[in-house]
């Protein structure tokens, strides 16, 4: 189940180009939907289902601002009106295809799947994007085979750094004790945490003399459908236990993570990951992003067998909880109190009296 009447992220604004034919088939919380830029530089999205036979119409062809199926060359606008039918002079009422609201922002391309009149572009999440010059920041993308929700859980509890990423991000025992404080609003959770007096993440340690002591913090904002910004700084070790660290900033980075689900069983991940420009040196946000494309490839294992054996054995499979569900049991709060303002009224009854 998703939730309709959100943003989600359909990819880089460099995957939806100015190229003579670039057409981009998405699949975005199960709709199918092709992006194309307008001579204009203007990206439209629309229902990647031609509405005669069905065809993709991300197999057509653009023609101006327009999209002709190449199965029997209806021409749709990109209001989505058609206006051609190669033979015949009537185009009937029907003949047309849904559109949706995109807005462009820090070098993502968001769709708005739900109520176009509900489109508000305010509930876009804040992101730092490789357009802006403050900070040199890198991006990728990755398809997972595993359900959004688990993507979620993972995210919204980063003590798995100690153990999935024990040769990538990790490099402490600490990130299982960091006591992260979370704050619920009506579409995320802000969730701040120390780490105090560790080594910097595994992958960067050759970069100091062994034993070099660092306080990191992590200031984590995640947003429906599953929108993980990051604000990362590393300080020499100081001596403070409260408050902010009185070490020196070595390091001040952005990764920003927009996880847009495919369908029940995939999703799309873009992220990112960079320094300021006042703290980057040559080929640091490189090594960033290099990081988490290894990092993302041992969250992508263990998440995509879970998920395998979920499907198994369905939730009565876990059989215990702990401490570090606490994280991700907030965000999920957050998500099914949407789906649940969503679902139709005898759908909602029914919930409320169980
Ligand atoms: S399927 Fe598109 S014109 Fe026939
Ligand atoms: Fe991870």
């Amino acid at each position: 189940m998703f939730v309709k009447n959100a943003w989600y992220c359909a990819g880089w604004d460099y995957d939806v180009s100015q190229g003579k034919n670039v057409l981009v088939s998405r699949l975005i919380a199960g709709e199918h939907v092709v992006l194309y830029r307008k001579p204009d530089g203007v990206v439209v999205a629309m229902e990647d289902r031609c509405p005669h036979r069905q065809a993709p119409l991300s197999l057509g062809r653009k023609e101006g601002d327009s999209l002709r199926c190449l199965y029997h060359g209806m021409i749709f606008a990109a209001d989505g009106q058609c206006t051609e039918i190669p033979g015949q002079s009537v185009i009937p009422p029907a003949a047309c295809v849904r559109v949706f609201p995109v807005v462009e922002k820090d070098s993502w391309i968001w769709v708005w799947m739900g109520d176009p009149a509900k489109a508000d572009p305010s509930l876009i999440c804040f992101s730092v994007g490789p357009d802006n010059r403050d900070w040199n920041i890198k991006t990728s993308h990755m398809q997972v085979n595993a359900n959004y929700r688990l993507e979620i859980a993972n995210l919204m509890d980063l003590s798995h750094l100690t153990w999935v990423h024990r040769t990538s991000l990790g490099g402490t025992m600490k990130y299982t004790e960091a006591g992260a404080k979370h704050e619920i609003n009506a579409r995320g959770v802000d969730t701040k945490f120390w780490v105090r007096q560790v080594p910097v993440p595994f992958f960067s340690q050759h970069l100091f003399p062994e034993g070099t002591l660092f306080d990191l913090h992590f200031h984590v904002e995640m947003t429906i459908p599953c929108n993980f910004i990051l604000h990362f700084r590393v300080f020499l070790a100081g001596t403070a236990t409260e408050g902010p660290s009185d070490g020196q900033l070595v390091l001040d980075t952005y990764s920003c993570q927009a996880i847009t689900p495919r369908d029940e069983d995939s999703v799309d991940y873009y992220y990112s990951w960079g320094a300021s420009r006042e703290t980057d040196s040559p080929g640091m946000s490189d090594m960033l992003r290099e990081a988490l494309d290894v990092a993302f490839l041992e969250d992508k294992e263990i998440l995509e067998g879970q998920w395998q054996r979920l499907k198994q054995r369905g939730p009565e499979g876990n059989k215990v909880n702990i401490i570090h569900d606490t994280g991700p049991g907030k965000l999920l709060h957050v998500l099914d109190t949407l789906l649940k303002a969503e679902a139709p009224p005898a759908a909602r009854q029914k919930s409320a009296a169980q």
